[in-house]
């Protein structure tokens, strides 16, 4: 049987897209070293049983010549810092991730003749002058700056997968990812939507940054997890960027109010000044993932909002699932 391999296994999309694989019956491996993403995320999937996780870094070379590794044929290469609170503490591992990482993990496919879905983000479209986003903008991205170690890695991330593809012939997605949440992220993850779900179910004010009139759109996992698995599955889109996001654009107060009408919380809300290099605004055009995959989200904020808090209440009440 084909086997796939996630990369970043342990971490929030990680651990999505190996449940889903999985529950396809797929025999799948993991790899993670561990530093955003937790093993309890992956307890549903002990090793064996179609399941095997190689706890190590993504940029050892090692890997190459891993028995486990010999018949990968579809790659998902997902394993990076995502919240800027951990990509700004480590900016060098980020950058090796995305950069050394990808390269490895493309020579890996080239050798195998796998396919290779590339974890790329709307953050590539750094702060953008152009709005709505598509794929064929080419941002507006600070090299000098605090977002640049994970910014600028992901692009070059991103050419590293169009010169495997062009010289190669590497059947390589990049997936676009624009905002994705649910209750898999972790409390202390420092995004939006899990520091406002933790603060309103512990009472607290929600911290809003900047005047909350800046937008962001927010897609639930299971459909960006829909939309990666097409992206691998269909061939009319090998060598091909793609957008996976909500096209619903919402301000960051918008949210906040709809956490705190959702959950019933006592708190308000806490101004504090925006980081800097905050996008204004972010929405993605997901004409190309419509056309190409036939994909648009089916989740709406409201319904994803309430889910969300549901499983963090009963996380943070009772130790659930993270
Ligand atoms: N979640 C989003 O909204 C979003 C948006 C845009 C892009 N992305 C991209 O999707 C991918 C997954 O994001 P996430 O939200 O699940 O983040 P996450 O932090 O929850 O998961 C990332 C996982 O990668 C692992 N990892 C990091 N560096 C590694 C390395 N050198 N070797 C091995 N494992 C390593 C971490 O331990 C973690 O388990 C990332 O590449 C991210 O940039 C996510």
């Amino acid at each position: 049987m084909s086997k796939t391999l996630v990369t970043g296994a342990a971490g929030f999309l990680g651990s999505h897209m190996v449940a889903r694989l999985r529950a396809e019956g797929r025999e799948v491996v993991g790899i993670d070293n561990l530093s955003t993403g937790k093993p309890d995320n992956l307890r549903s999937f002990p090793d064996g049983g179609g399941f095997v996780f190689i706890g190590c870094d993504v940029t050892n070379p090692q890997l190459l010549s891993m028995r486990e590794l010999t018949d990968v044929t579809e790659i998902y290469h997902l394993a990076s810092p995502a919240s800027p609170k951990f990509y700004q503490a480590h900016p060098f591992e980020t950058i090796e991730v995305n950069t050394t990482g990808t390269k490895l993990m493309l020579e890996l496919a080239r050798r195998n003749g796998a396919k290779l879905v590339y974890s790329s983000t709307s953050e590539a479209y750094g702060d953008p002058l152009v709005h709505p986003q598509d794929e064929s903008y080419r941002g507006n991205v600070n090299t000098w700056g605090p977002r640049a170690c994970y910014d600028e890695a992901k692009r070059l991330g991103e050419v590293y997968c169009y010169e495997y593809f062009r010289r190669y012939g590497v059947r390589v997605k990049v997936a676009r990812i624009f905002n994705t949440y649910s209750a898999g992220l972790r409390n202390d993850d420092g995004r939006v939507i899990s520091n406002f779900v933790t603060q309103a179910i512990e009472g607290a004010d929600l911290t809003v940054y900047g005047d909350g009139s800046q937008t962001r759109s927010f897609c639930y996992v299971d459909d960006t997890i829909r939309g990666l698995r097409l992206l691998m599955e269909k061939s009319v889109a090998d060598g091909e960027i793609v957008n996976i996001g909500n096209p619903v654009e919402h301000t960051i107060l918008h949210v906040a109010h709809t956490v705190i009408r959702l959950s019933g919380t006592s708190g308000g809300i806490r101004y504090l000044p925006l980081p800097e290099d905050d996008p204004k605004v972010r929405r993605p055009v997901i004409t190309k993932a419509e056309t190409l995959l036939g994909w648009r989200p089916e989740v709406t904020l409201e319904e994803g909002l309430g889910r969300t808090i549901r499983a963090y209440r009963e996380r943070m009440g009772g130790g659930t699932r993270s």
